[in-house]
């Protein structure tokens, strides 16, 4: 059985960035799961569909061909053959993934396809639900997390650095909002799995997350990473 790591939480907690360091040292890959909510959301929006009409996309996710691809260790994330990596990360995929992730017709596809995947190779899974539906039997679970002030402020960091001159305000209103809707929804709202070692970075910087999350994975897979 491959070994899966499955990390959890809320959006801005650090999920991809610490998680693709950690697989990086751990030499496995790293499957981020949102991505593939992500290119569902797309493929609604290109074909006019509205990303809040349930039977609609039910109707129409099994026509969404998302696949993922590693590119010298990368994720790629594919849309019927289109590399649509970049494309997924603006503020209306954002939203409309967010809207989609809800209905279940959607969950049950991305779970499946979730499942392969992990099946293949050793790797390491973030995402809301990998601990607690897609891998309940995971090697190592951890729920990493931090308060939403401290989550705003780095993403609003993150927008200074670019040139987006987004107000803290809104950028905090919008963690609340997406938090309010992860954990809320009627279908594997965001939870800590009871299995799983919970991580907060309210007051930790990156390298020291990094290194907290390296320890709680070394110890529970008896192996120490770099
Ligand atoms: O992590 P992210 O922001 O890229 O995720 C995009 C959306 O997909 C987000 O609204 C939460 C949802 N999501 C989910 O419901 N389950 C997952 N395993 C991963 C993401």
């Amino acid at each position: 059985m491959p070994m899966n790591i499955a990390i959890d939480g809320p959006v801005g907690a650090g999920k991809s960035s610490i998680a693709d360091q950690v697989a990086q040292r751990l030499h496995i890959l790293h499957l981020d799961t949102g991505a593939m909510y992500r290119t569902v959301a797309l493929y609604m929006l290109r074909n006019g569909i509205d990303p809040q009409d349930e039977q609609t996309v039910s109707a129409h996710c099994g026509e969404a061909d998302v696949r993922v691809a590693y590119r010298d260790g990368a994720q790629r994330t594919m849309l019927g053959g289109e590399d649509v990596s970049d494309l997924i990360r603006t503020g209306e995929v954002s939203a409309a993934a967010s809207a989609i992730s809800k209905w279940p017709a959607v969950r049950r596809r991305m779970v499946a396809a979730q499942r392969e995947i992990a099946a293949t190779a050793d790797m390491l899974i973030d995402g809301r639900d990998i601990g607690t539906v897609v891998l309940p039997d995971a090697t190592v679970k951890i729920f990493l997390t931090a308060t939403p002030e401290a989550r705003a402020t780095r993403r609003w960091k993150e927008y200074q650095a670019k040139g987006i001159d987004t107000p803290y305000e809104e950028v905090l209103a919008d963690v609340k909002q997406r938090d309010y809707q992860d954990t809320h929804r009627a279908a594997a709202p965001l939870k800590q799995a009871d299995d799983a070692v919970l991580l907060d970075t309210s007051e930790l910087d990156f390298e020291q997350s990094l290194a907290a999350m390296k320890k709680i994975i070394a110890e529970k897979v008896n192996k120490t990473i770099k």
